[in-house]
Order: C-alpha cells, then sequence, then structure tokens
C-alpha cells in the first residue's frame, strides 16, 4: 500500500511495524530505534546480513547528542553546515542505541534528513527512525514509492513523498583524532567538506577510506536485474558484446553533464531500462570527478558486472 498519511504511518511505527519512507537521497525501510522487534524486521525483509549496521534517521540535531558518548566540535560544525541533509556522521555511540542498528560496533551513523515529509514524520513520532535503503540487499536503491512496492511486493506500507531529490545515498564520514574519514561518497563531495573546513579554520585532513565497516563498500553492491557494463574511452559497445557474448543491442543509460540531474536520474534509468534489455551500459567520458560526480562512479563502478 502507497499512502501519503503521516499520521498512519507514526502509528504504524510507534506500535513496533516497519514502513518505507521517502528521504532526499533514496526510500529508507524504517523502524523504531526503540523497537527491537522491528530492527529484526528490517534486516529480515532486506535479506540483508546482520554485520551491515543501520543509518539512524533524527528530527532534530539535538537527537543526535543523546545517541552519542561524545559529540565533538567537529560534528556540531558539520551538522551545522549540512543538517538537514544528505551527510551522515559516525560517531561513537551512547548506551541508548541497540547494538542490533550498529551491528555491534561501538559506532552509529547519524542523519537528520531534509525531505519535509520525513522530518514531518519523525517530529510526529517523536523517535529516531533506524533506516537502510529500502531495496534487497547488494541492489539498487529506490528513488520512488513505486520502486519499494516493485521490489517487495507491498508486504509493509510506503509513505509516499515523491521522487527523491538527490537520488544517491548520503555522504558517509567518520572524524577520528587524525582525519575525517569519507566512508562513502555522496552528494556532500569531499570539495565541499574541504571548503567547510576552511571557512572555519579547521586543520583536519579529509581522506577517503575504503571501510569494511561500510558494505556499500563492498566490491558488488547497487546491482540492477540486468549485466551493466562500462565503456572507458576508445571502447565500444561492439568489442563488449562480443567478450561477454551479448545478443541484444542492450540500453544506454546517459547521463549528461549536469551531475545534480545524472545523479537524481540513475537509479531510476538503472530499473527502467534493466527491464528492456539483458544488459545495460554507460559511456564514461574521460574523467568525471568532483561534486555528485565522484558518487556517480562509485555506484556504477560498483554496479557494474566485472567481466
Ligand atoms: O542516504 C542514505 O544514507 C539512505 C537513506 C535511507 O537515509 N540510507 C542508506 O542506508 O543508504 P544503507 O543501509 O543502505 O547504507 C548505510 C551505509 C552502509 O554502508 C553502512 O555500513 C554505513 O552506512 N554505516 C552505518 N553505520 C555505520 C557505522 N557505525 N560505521 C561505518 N559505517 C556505517
Ligand atoms: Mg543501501
Amino acid at each position: 500500500m502507497i499512502t501519503e498519511n503521516v499520521r498512519s504511518i507514526a502509528n504504524l511505527l510507534k506500535t513496533g511495524g516497519v514502513a518505507g519512507i521517502p528521504t532526499e537521497t533514496v526510500y529508507g525501510l524504517a523502524a523504531s530505534i526503540e523497537n527491537e522487534r522491528a530492527l529484526k524486521r528490517v534486516f529480515e525483509i532486506k535479506e540483508r546480513p546482520f554485520f551491515d549496521p543501520l543509518i539512524v534517521h533524527i528530527p532534530y540535531v539535538n537527537t543526535a547528542r543523546t545517541l552519542v558518548k561524545d559529540w565533538p566540535e567537529v560534528a556540531e560544525i558539520l551538522a551545522e553546515a549540512f543538517w538537514p541533509g544528505p551527510l551522515t556522521i559516525v560517531l561513537e555511540k551512547s548506551e541508548q542505541v541497540n547494538s542490533l542498528i550498529t551491528s555491534g560496533l561501538s559506532s552509529v551513523g547519524i542523519r537528520m534528513p531534509r525531505h519535509p515529509i520525513c522530518l514531518e514524520l519523525l517530529r510526529t513520532l517523536g523517535v529516531a527512525l533506524a533506516a537502510p535503503s529500502a531495496n534487497k540487499f547488494g541492489r539498487v536503491s529506490p528513488t520512488s514509492a513505486l520502486h519499494v512496492e516493485a521490489e517487495f511486493g507491498g508486504n509493509f506500507p510506503v509513505l509516499d513523498g515523491g521522487p527523491c531529490e538527490v537520488g544517491v545515498e548520503s555522504t558517509v564520514v567518520r572524524p577520528t583524532a587524525e582525519a575525517l574519514e569519507i566512508l562513502r561518497p555522496g552528494l556532500v563531495s569531499e570539495q565541499n567538506l574541504y571548503e567547510l573546513f576552511k571557512r572555519q579554520g579547521i586543520e583536519m585532513e579529509i581522506r577517503r577510506v575504503q571501510s569494511q565497516a561500510s558494505p556499500g563498500h563492498l566490491d558488488q553492491h547497487y546491482q540492477p536485474k540486468v549485466p551493466l557494463f562500462i565503456l572507458g574511452e576508445g571502447d565500444d559497445i561492439e568489442t563488449i558484446r562480443a567478450r561477454a557474448k551479448l545478443a541484444s543491442e542492450g540500453e544506454e543509460i546517459i547521463l549528461g553533464d549536469d551531475p545534480l540531474i545524472a545523479a537524481r536520474m540513475l537509479y531510476s534509468l538503472m530499473r527502467d531500462l534493466s527491464e528492456r534489455s539483458s544488459f545495460i551500459w554507460v559511456r564514461r567520458p574521460g574523467i568525471q570527478k568532483g561534486t555528485a560526480w565522484d558518487a556517480i562512479w562509485d555506484r556504477l563502478n560498483r554496479a557494474s558486472s566485472k567481466s
């Protein structure tokens, strides 16, 4: 069932149910952080391994303080600059956070989403929501209520918030004593973080790391239904077809020049084109770096077939 009724979804979540929820990045599959049974159901429904921690979505910036052991100055600065918005901050968790959410890790990932309906839901509920992206583990994230329903066939209700504005998952960062580590690139780019630190006079290195704690960093993730191939400069689609013994023509993902629009469209293009052909492909036009491009190519690289 797809619904626009915030109050009914809030009631359901309050009483231990699970629901699909809109955020500005992708749709989530939400459970109250206070309900262990609902949290377990999220893992079951997603077929998600218990080693993959969930992100906690909060109604107010101040809620974060109750979920962590220590709220460092850098977290305050990041939250002030980017919350509500597509940035997840990983910090040492407090007792209040069920270790099911964090997969036994001592840290918790927190973000305050900026989707107005999501915020309305969180504030009506008055409790934080743990929510991974609402897709089966390892698959493409949903950017509309219909995507969620198509993937799970009406197992739980979905709160409709329209198509997602950002389209790729939040940037995940972890402040450590030495550096700010980027565990997953997103719309809040390395450049944005660098500029913020410069403005605030913070001398902290920013480092992209491959974290085992972040399965978004598994080599194979974000998988569409059919194989996806990336064409480098000089590659042509005929060579790929011959190599992979592909009979059909394939469908091309055309990203265009605007990274914000490319990010917004990426997952729905991957889904729609996968329905029409036995493989899909995308051209990599030289180097596309910075802004949302880092996030887009991170996802495409992981989604692609390594043939
Ligand atoms: O934009 C988003 O972040 C979306 C929406 C629904 O908010 N959520 C999302 O959740 O992408 P999920 O579960 O698909 O990805 C969360 C990522 C995972 O790769 C997870 O490992 C990482 O965040 N993460 C969560 N808690 C962590 C922690 N304590 N330490 C390291 N990584 C963590
Ligand atoms: Mg996910």
